[in-house]
């Protein structure tokens, strides 16, 4: 999954470790407690990730497959043959290869800040791909990033399935977008996956399914907070709740107390009082101008919106904007 830098805490890793810490305790401190959705992909996290995105309510991942099978034809001949693929995280088991199988790139570099997940994929894609050269790189892809100098002087594509993107504020997303334009250079291009504004109650199914995988994401959490920061938060007394901010078009997800309680997190003391929340993710969804706005605030010049049968999702293919102008 393409996910943002600083989720996953390996064995030892002390400076993660305290991020952590400063984001929950500065988090829960706030008068509307936030904690940022990055923490959400523990191992634990991750696996249930997985399991959402197989969920018959969560189209996102579906949709966006079926766009890359469906157009795979016209975005390999909008980009061209022999460019580079650059992946902002460790490619997906099931998308990296329909991108790679329609454009017969030159090589492919995914770039991801945990060595674990990136090592495994790019293993997993060079079984499948013997002759193509693929070059991890370690590294946050929040900000720009040295590639290899094997690929030096060759176009590059950014990867940035998804909509991923949509999990930051806008701003954030403005200065991620930004870093990636500065890492794939002057004539790069990018495809990007953003989920579509759609009626309500779709989006809310798919944020709060049925068989409550969502739910059980959401609450660990609250779980990780207590194995990780000695935390005591009761979390039977937490419910998950999915809501759809129409002014902001977003999907917001909380964590809401189901009565007053106390608890403590890394010896310090909070209290919740029943029906406060705890707010844990963002999901913002797009239409083709907000779309566009996003990416040319960015130096992106969108290019075509690839939609799937159901105008549920869209992966937009754009091009870096030239950053100065000749007098
Ligand atoms: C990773 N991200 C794009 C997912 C989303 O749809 O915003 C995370 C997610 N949260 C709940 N379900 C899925």
């Amino acid at each position: 999954m393409a996910s943002i830098p600083g989720n996953v805490l390996e064995r030892g890793d002390a400076t993660l470790h305290q991020r952590f810490r400063h984001d929950v305790l500065a988090g829960l401190a706030q008068e509307r407690k936030a904690i940022p959705a990055r923490w959400f992909y523990d191992r634990r996290g991750s696996e249930l990730f997985e399991d959402i995105t197989r969920l018959p309510e969560y189209y996102p991942t579906r949709a966006e497959m079926e766009i890359l099978r469906r157009s795979s034809g016209d975005i390999a001949k909008a980009v061209g043959r022999g460019r580079t693929v650059i992946e902002f995280g460790a490619g997906s088991a099931a998308k990296t290869p329909l991108l790679l199988d329609a454009i017969d790139p030159a090589a492919y570099v995914a770039i991801d800040i945990s060595g674990e997940f990136l090592r495994e994929s790019c293993a997993a894609l060079g079984e499948r791909y013997p002759g193509l050269p693929i070059l991890p790189v370690e590294a946050d892809f929040t900000r720009a990033v040295d590639l290899p100098a094997a690929i030096a002087g060759r176009e590059r594509l950014g990867f940035f399935p998804g909509s991923t993107i949509g999990n930051l504020a806008p701003d954030a997303a403005v200065d991620l977008l930004r870093a990636m334009r500065t890492t794939l250079g002057d004539g790069g291009m990018l495809l990007i996956g953003m989920d579509r504004i759609k009626a309500p109650e779709v989006l809310l199914a798919a944020y709060d399914d049925a068989a409550g995988v969502t739910a059980e994401f959401n609450l660990n959490l609250a779980h990780r907070i207590n194995r990780e920061l000695d935390g005591t938060i009761p979390v039977d007394s937490l419910r998950h709740r999915a809501v759809w901010n129409e002014e902001r078009a977003r999907i917001e997800m909380h964590l809401e107390a189901r009565r007053d309680i106390a608890f403590q997190v890394g010896g310090r003391r909070f209290a919740m009082a029943a029906g406060e929340t705890i707010h844990t993710e963002n999901s913002h969804k797009y239409d083709d101008r907000s779309a566009a706005t996003l990416l040319l605030a960015s130096g992106w010049q969108p290019l075509q919106a690839y939609s799937d049968g159901e105008d549920r999702f869209m992966a937009v293919l754009a091009k870096a904007m030239a950053l100065r102008i000749t007098p």
